[in-house]
């Protein structure tokens, strides 16, 4: 580190920010927050040149590692030639590309046919996926789950099981969601959970149940095994859609290509984004060709567009992170981090079992969730956690629906001594 933080570049530049943007976008304190400038592999530095080392992979974006040599290459070659088009109109080969390759990466491993819409942010797949569901089903409601987060537009936060996000927009809000608990422990018995859910769908009025298939901003939650298995044979038994949110956990987050490869279920309908793009903003939606067939071929005009759908440049970047996400190099640096991290949280539980509730988590999406202290409420100390971290040069988030849960999501290819510095900072913030 080399000044204090934040530095005093953040502090003019947080000044700025607090004069021109909404203020309920970016939290600014004393203490917070520092403004990036630029990364690579695992480092971020701050516009004071201080250097971290990042736990968040910015929201699990960055899964191979900051500013990855083939995905700027691929965007420097592409912005070279066309950054970005008129998408659903005339076309370009990367946006053709692209929805072949998502077909390849997904359905087509089993060689089902499926078909992609490509949106921009996450929250936009979701709500192509909703209303997919809706046309293919025609029916209007949704199953979703408690501490599910799937955006915040208006139909993916009608589906995010946070009622903070809801509540102030309940009265516009279509209301078409029911919300299950989430199965919030690996050993959680499922026979509870399944009666509720068979009780909702048999009125085969939901059109589809939305699912993360491990809870990321809700805390990196695990279920325990077989929960998709039974969340596929209801849904089939009553001829409701499944839709799998995997935009946090695609793409190896959780160790596996997708999360939901750990108990070999494929879902109707999978929401792809965040690792996708190589930290362009680009989406998808992507279906079974059966269910994605509910929407009308185009006669001129689309039923659900958007001005930058399949912009070059993000095609081109989502091409080239696919390729590096692909590579058996990747695969087995999110092994080795993955297993260090773990080896370093359970280390922690142990030792701080009066502050550490539980560890839990897969792959490269760790959870660490606090005990409600006498003095303190689990959350505050949370919050704690993330600005003391940043002082020693450690970028970390909270998570869970109450804010208690210190969430990891690295990139792979950390150090051992990285790892180290997490967990001494950790031991020592939470032990005793
Ligand atoms: C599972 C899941 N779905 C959807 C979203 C929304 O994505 P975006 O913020 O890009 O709209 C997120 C974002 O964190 C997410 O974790």
């Amino acid at each position: 580190m080399r000044t204090a933080v934040p530095g005093p570049q953040s502090r003019r530049l947080a000044e700025v920010l607090s004069r021109h943007e909404s203020r309920n976008v970016t939290f600014l304190s004393e203490n917070f927050p520092v403004f990036w400038q630029r990364a690579a592999g695992a480092n971020v530095w701050d516009v004071d040149g201080n250097r971290y080392v990042d736990f968040t992979s910015a929201f699990g974006v960055a899964t191979p590692g900051f500013s990855h040599p083939r995905v700027r290459e691929a965007a420097v070659r592409q912005c070279e030639r066309l950054w970005h088009g008129i998408g659903d109109v005339h076309p370009t080969a990367e946006k053709a590309a692209l929805c072949r390759r998502l077909v390849q990466c997904t359905y087509g491993r089993s060689g089902a046919a499926a078909r992609v819409i490509l949106c921009s942010s996450g929250f936009e797949a979701v709500e192509a996926a909703l209303k997919t569901a809706h046309l293919a089903t025609g029916r209007s409601r949704f199953v979703a789950f408690r501490g599910g987060y799937h955006g915040l537009g208006f139909g993916a936060v009608d589906v995010t099981g946070w009622e903070f996000f809801r509540v102030p927009f309940r009265a516009v809000l279509a209301q078409c969601a029911d919300f299950l608990p989430y199965p919030g422990c690996e050993r959680c018995p499922l026979d509870a959970l399944r009666t509720q859910l068979e009780a909702l769908l048999s009125a085969r009025r939901h059109a589809a149940v939305v699912v993360e298939p491990v809870l990321g901003r809700g805390g990196a939650v695990v279920p325990p095994p077989g929960f998709l298995r039974m969340l596929r044979k209801v849904t089939v038994d009553t001829g409701t859609l499944l839709i799998f949110d995997e935009i946090f956990t695609g793409f190896l987050r959780t160790g596996h290509w997708l999360a939901c490869d750990a108990e070999q279920e494929m879902p109707d309908l999978l929401c792809l984004g965040k690792a996708m793009g190589g930290g362009f903003p680009i989406s998808a939606c992507v279906g079974d060709a059966a269910v994605m067939d509910c929407w009308p071929r185009s006669e001129g005009e689309a039923l659900h567009t958007s001005t930058h759908l399949g912009n070059p440049l993000g095609c081109a970047m989502a091409l080239a992170a696919l390729d590096v996400l692909e590579d058996a190099g990747t695969v087995g640096r999110v092994r080795d981090t993955a297993a260090m991290l773990e080896a370093a949280l359970r280390r922690v539980a142990s030792s701080c079992s009066r502050r550490v509730r539980c560890v839990r988590g897969r792959g490269l999406l760790w959870g660490v969730e606090l005990r409600e202290g006498e003095n303190f409420s689990a959350a505050r100390k949370c919050a704690k956690l993330v600005t003391r971290g940043l002082g020693r040069g450690l970028l970390l988030l909270g998570g869970g629906e109450r804010g208690n849960v210190l969430t990891l999501s690295p990139p792979a290819g950390l150090s051992q001594a990285q790892v180290d510095c997490l967990e001494q900072f950790l031991l020592g913030e939470l032990s005793g």
